[in-house]
């Protein structure tokens, strides 16, 4: 399995408001309206036909600037140690970011989304359009985000930041 190696090449990139982990929200639901844009690389334009019809979107990335990874981590969220496959922690092994974002308009190879939890720069792997029909299962139960003890916060701190990274 180790000796399998994969390369990816960004298909865009993510403009947003924020520069550094500390103050960017920690999920789209919780910077609900916080605007920013995607770039994507001429090569890909073609691929964003029919996009438009749909109100919001996957965006997968490649969290570039994230600290190296611990696989016990404390989420923003919480106040206990998790496993960090339990968590959306930005430093992982590999360090895929996911978030449904709100499609605002596709211009050319410019897409304008809303409710970003990225930092300004990331790198664009992918991009899905979110279906509710297929996306949206109703579940009795989210692990520890159920008891969280900070079910209130909405921004990051630079736990998971490595500054010397942009
Ligand atoms: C908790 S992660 C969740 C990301 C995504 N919604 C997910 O669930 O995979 C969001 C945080 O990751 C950090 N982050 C976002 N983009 C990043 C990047 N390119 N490099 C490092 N950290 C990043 C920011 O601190 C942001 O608040």
């Amino acid at each position: 399995m180790e000796n399998i190696i994969i390369k990816a090449r960004p298909i865009g990139i993510i403009h947003t408001p924020f520069e550094q982990a500390e103050g960017t929200p920690i999920q789209p639901v919780k910077g609900k309206g916080a605007k920013g844009w995607v770039e994507v690389d001429n090569a890909y334009v073609e691929g964003l036909k029919d996009l438009d019809g749909f109100e919001r979107i996957w965006l997968l990335f490649w969290c570039h600037r994230a600290s190296k990874y611990k696989l016990q981590v404390k989420p923003y969220m919480d106040t206990q140690v998790r496993g960090l496959f339990a968590t959306r922690a930005p430093s992982r092994p590999n360090a895929i970011g996911m978030s449904c974002v709100k499609l605002i308009s596709v211009d050319g190879n410019r897409l304008e989304i809303e409710d970003v939890d990225m930092l300004d720069g990331t790198p664009l792997l992918d991009i899905k359009p979110y279906a509710a029909k297929f996306d949206h299962f109703p579940v009795t139960r989210c692990g520890w985000i159920d008891a969280a003890d900070h079910q209130g916060q909405t921004k990051a701190d630079n736990r998971f930041f490595q500054e010397e990274n942009k």
